[in-house]
């Protein structure tokens, strides 16, 4: 089975069962300030799970990218993989567990669709805690479909439970679905649980049944919600008896790898008995092949990410950093990064088209970021290992200067350290960091890792606010603005348009005095559904138009905007406040930036 192959019959048979098909979203959420990237499928999602209605209907399918750093050190293990697709199925307050259960087995098992013999599953299901009660009903379930109690394990919130998306909102128990490897079990207590291999997780339906409460209390959900995930990569290595995730989606990449490197990589069985002892070389390359295929992907998404020192772009300057030292280190000499970035835009277009829209782009900052760093990786080494010596701590003042002078992100420090033995004075680093202000902290060493975010008060005003400064520079500047990119923290709002020159004082002036005549004016805010094509004939402006597929919903400030949007926003516009903008410059060649505030 080919991944192409899994996704295809993974929509087909949910849409069989009455589901809609929706694109994956970007990877990057919009208006969310708490986290720098979609994580997982309900990501995009969370609106629609507090009760929002979907203009594609209540049973939902995608395939979604998601990016994860986390655990960002694990690459190059088996499995760990930083960009990943994950498939799921939705219901948004429709079906529930019994549904949910009896549908992923079908799926799982039936000659039709996967065909994995049922003694090749085991399942894990919510034991129950002070919060909410043992899954019983999940596990009555499964074992009604034959699967034989000693193969479905209860384990506690830890391994069994998702949510909420923040610190409050919905949430609830899961059951994990793993295939069972040939591979023997490493001791008698060998379970799911257990991280030898001998159990892969395959698949997650997360039951949304609860409401975190600010005063952390679990209460029963109005809508309760299905959210399931299964990861493309991993299941189609588990179907074909691979044991690593590098044997067919990456397998074109790792051949571009043995091919620059004169390096062979050897790939893993499941039924190899030691997948864990992983050589060098086989590590460096899978670190290689997963890093450049994420910045890839981060690079590709239409939003023009490029690798930088803040946010995102500071999230791809590290991937392909990291990416580059492996590739030195076993035996790459030339500018090799958007070679492997071609490979990916080639193998991965068809499914995901903005790739090769966004070809040139994001070859040429590869090319760019490896020349960059390949100018002082040598010399960082250098000052590293000359300043590392006899030493068992890499000092705060060290690891700063190999950042500064030598473009050495923090992790890449670390990970040298580690290499020798050696720990690094992350907060000595932090220290430094702050004492030298010019960068922005959180992108250095905050926000890597990230839940997921919530729809604040000020966050919804902003989003509205956002819709009215869209409105208004295309009123004052003309109708070649276009929104080019949104990001909203409990702050400010930060809007990127299409427009060649500087704003003038007054054109700033004159966009404020209408946002705020308009703010003035208490207009209500409305969203109606309707079809794309409805959308754009009634003038709705809005650069996500595809995203929700089919129908879409429009959000009308009175007769001043209307724009296509997923929501939440302010009911009247009088809740906003005073608008001010704090900042007009350039974000990139043809695009320029607003900063913006409420007060
Ligand atoms: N949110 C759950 C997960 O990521 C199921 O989709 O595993």
């Amino acid at each position: 089975m080919t991944s192409w192959q899994l996704r295809k019959k993974y929509l087909e048979f949910f849409v069989g069962k009455g589901h809609a098909v929706i694109p994956s979203a970007s990877l990057v959420p919009e208006n969310d300030p708490s986290v720098l990237f979609t994580t997982a499928g309900m990501h995009p999602l969370v609106p629609f799970l507090m009760g929002e209605k979907h203009p594609a209907g209540k049973r939902l399918v995608n395939c979604q990218k998601c990016i994860r750093t986390g655990d960002i050190d694990e690459v190059g293990d088996q499995w760990h993989l930083t960009f990943f697709e994950m498939l799921g199925n939705w219901s948004l307050g429709d079906y529930f567990k019994e549904e949910a259960i009896k549908m992923s087995y079908e799926f799982l098992t039936s000659e039709k669709w996967l065909g994995i013999p049922v003694e090749k599953l085991a399942i894990t299901v919510f034991a129950g805690d002070g919060d909410a009660p043992f899954d019983r009903e999940a596990f009555n379930i499964w074992q009604g479909l034959g699967i034989p109690e000693e193969r479905i394990f209860k384990y506690g919130k830890k391994e069994n439970w998702w949510g909420p998306a923040g610190e409050t909102g919905p949430c609830g128990p899961d059951s994990e679905m793993f295939y069972i490897t040939a591979k023997p079990a490493c001791g008698p207590d060998c379970q799911p649980a257990c991280s030898c291999g001998k159990y892969v997780e395959i698949w997650n339906d997360v039951f949304m049944e609860y409401n975190k409460t600010a005063w952390g209390k679990f209460e029963p959900l109005a809508q309760k919600n299905v959210d399931t995930g299964m990861g493309v990569e991993r299941t189609v290595s588990v179907l074909n008896g691979y044991g690593d995730n590098y044997q067919e989606l990456m397998k074109p990449l790792v051949e571009k790898i043995e091919e620059l490197s004169g390096k062979k990589y050897t790939p893993l069985s499941l039924r190899d008995t030691s997948p864990c002892q992983v050589e060098e070389i086989i590590g460096s390359m899978r670190v290689i092949a997963d890093h450049l295929r994420a910045a890839t992907f981060i690079m590709g998404d239409d939003l023009g990410i490029a690798p930088s020192n803040v946010d995102q772009g500071y999230v791809v300057r590290k991937l392909i950093r990291r990416a580059i030292r492996h590739g030195r280190m076993i035996g790459i000499k030339e500018n090799f990064s958007h070679k492997i970035a071609g490979v990916v835009v080639e193998i991965m277009s068809d499914v995901y088209p903005e790739l090769l829209k966004n070809k040139e782009f994001v070859l040429a900052n590869f090319k760019i970021e490896e020349d960059k760093f390949t100018k002082t990786l040598q010399a960082g080494l250098s000052a590293f290992a000359k300043a590392s010596a006899d030493k068992k701590k890499i000092s705060g003042e060290l690891a700063f200067n190999l950042y500064q002078t030598h473009g050495f992100p923090i992790e890449l420090t670390k990970e040298l350290a580690s290499e020798k033995g050696l720990t690094v004075d992350e907060q000595g680093f932090n220290e430094e960091f702050k004492k030298h202000q010019e960068l922005s902290r959180t992108a250095a060493v905050g926000k890597f890792k990230g839940g997921l975010g919530e729809h604040t008060e000020q966050a919804v005003k902003y989003h509205t606010a956002t819709h009215l400064l869209n409105a208004a520079l295309r009123q004052v500047l003309g109708p070649h603005v276009f929104q080019k990119g949104s990001n909203i923290t409990e702050e400010r709002l930060r809007f990127d348009f299409s427009h060649g020159i500087k704003m003038s004082a007054e054109e700033k002036a004159q966009v404020e005095k209408i946002v705020n005549q308009v703010i003035e004016n208490d207009l209500p805010v409305n969203s109606v559904e309707m079809t794309v094509e409805q959308a754009k004939k009634k003038g709705a402006i809005g650069v996500f138009a595809d995203k929700y597929g089919e129908q879409v919903k429009v959000y009308s400030i009175g007769d001043y905007s209307q724009e296509i949007c997923g929501g939440p926003h302010v009911e009247r516009t009088g809740q906003l406040g005073h608008f001010k903008i704090i900042k007009e410059e350039a974000s990139s060649a043809g695009v320029r930036r607003i900063k913006a505030i409420l007060e």
